[in-house]
């Protein structure tokens, strides 16, 4: 058996009914590019979940959705205000940027999230030619700290951008788990909220691959099909993303997974906190623990259930539970982890 992951929620495999639809969806001909009866199916499941009146794309990768989603908001003198912890500004190579050719502008974060009282001050120069012209918030919701922005912070967000001509845009990577976590529709807490456009995140929650950039302003998406195929996301078998969708739809699959995650964070993070010198750093709130542990035990902790280090300077690493992450697998965890931490208790103290 593979050996089991806490590195990130992409690590896990394809959740069998997902698999099962790509299977049912593998027989005879259809028409490629999204003009087949999968594709307008997974529509009418955003349209669901989110009202008629948007328009949904579907993509392969949260970074194009995050590119395709910015780029239908953005000239390139105008700019993107985005936290400094935004996947948008550390993990995407500058794909934005590039693509782009939009400045991004890192607003300070604590524990992945803003605030709509930080932007202000950033909202300089707007009508004078020598500055870039700030036109998007991005949030990440959950953030890349596993932390929630609550509704009303969102609405509060959506308040602001109507008010000073901006955009909304959320970097749903990891929507489901946020979802489950607020106990709420995301109708309720980005639509409502007044959020402009999001990217909906599969791939981390039992999907193969496939993200959707979903437009609750329709206008915004005039040009998306040729800017989708212009930044190559445009899947010409686009039948095997649909049927995906429509499976993570069905019977709530998507709010499972996330439950089921999310709830083994609660069980990891409760664990951890029995142990002597680990310190968990951040609020666990979706399916991320960020925690510190006595030197040299992640380190050999993360040989046997791998791990990424999230900041060296401070030796913090990330543990994320994924829809397959057993309990088992926790139990064995802490059980290493407390021996680990004891046997380096003994030798600091010589
Ligand atoms: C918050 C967030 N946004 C977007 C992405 C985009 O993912 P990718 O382009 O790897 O599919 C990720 C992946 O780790 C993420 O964590």
């Amino acid at each position: 058996m593979n050996k089991k992951f806490f590195a990130s929620d992409n690590c896990s495999g394809i959740h069998p009914k997902i698999m099962e639809a790509l299977i049912e969806a593998n027989s005879g001909h259809v028409k490629g590019y999204g003009y087949d009866h999968y594709t307008e199916t997974a529509e009418q499941d955003f349209k669901r979940l989110f009202g008629d009146d948007i328009e949904v794309f579907f993509v392969y990768s949260g970074t194009g959705a995050n590119v395709l989603g910015l780029q239908a908001c953005l000239h390139p003198f105008e700019a993107v205000i985005c936290s400094d912890m935004a996947h948008i500004h550390t993990d995407e190579t500058g794909a934005p940027e590039r693509n782009l050719m939009s400045k991004l502008i890192p607003i300070a974060s604590k524990n992945g999230k803003f605030s709509v009282d930080q932007v202000p001050e950033l909202l300089v120069g707007r009508g004078v030619e020598h500055h870039v012209q700030p036109k998007v918030i991005s949030i990440t919701q959950s953030t890349e700290y596993g932390t929630l922005y609550q509704p009303e912070e969102i609405k509060a967000f959506g308040d602001f951008c109507k008010k000073e001509n901006l955009y909304l845009h959320v970097d749903g990577a990891r929507i489901s788990n946020a979802t489950v976590a607020l106990g709420i529709s995301p109708r309720e807490f980005i639509r409502e909220a007044g959020v402009d456009v999001m990217s909906f995140g599969g791939t981390k929650n039992g999907m193969m691959m496939g993200e959707a950039v979903v437009f609750f302003k329709p206008e915004l998406a005039k040009y998306m099909k040729y800017q989708r195929k212009q930044s190559m996301q445009l899947f010409s078998k686009m039948r095997f993303i649909s049927a995906q969708f429509s499976a993570f739809f069905k019977d709530d699959l998507w709010l499972q997974l996330a439950t089921h995650s999310n709830r083994l964070a609660q069980e990891l993070s409760k664990a951890l906190h029995t142990i002597e010198g680990v310190r968990i750093t951040k609020p666990v709130e979706a399916n991320a623990i960020f925690a510190i542990f006595p030197e040299g035990v992640s380190e050999q902790l993360a040989e046997e259930f791998p791990f990424y280090v999230w900041n060296e300077a401070l030796n913090e690493v990330r543990l994320m539970c994924s829809w397959d992450t057993e309990k088992s697998e926790i139990d064995l965890f802490i059980e290493r982890a407390k021996s680990l931490c004891e046997a380096a208790e003994k030798f600091r103290q010589g």
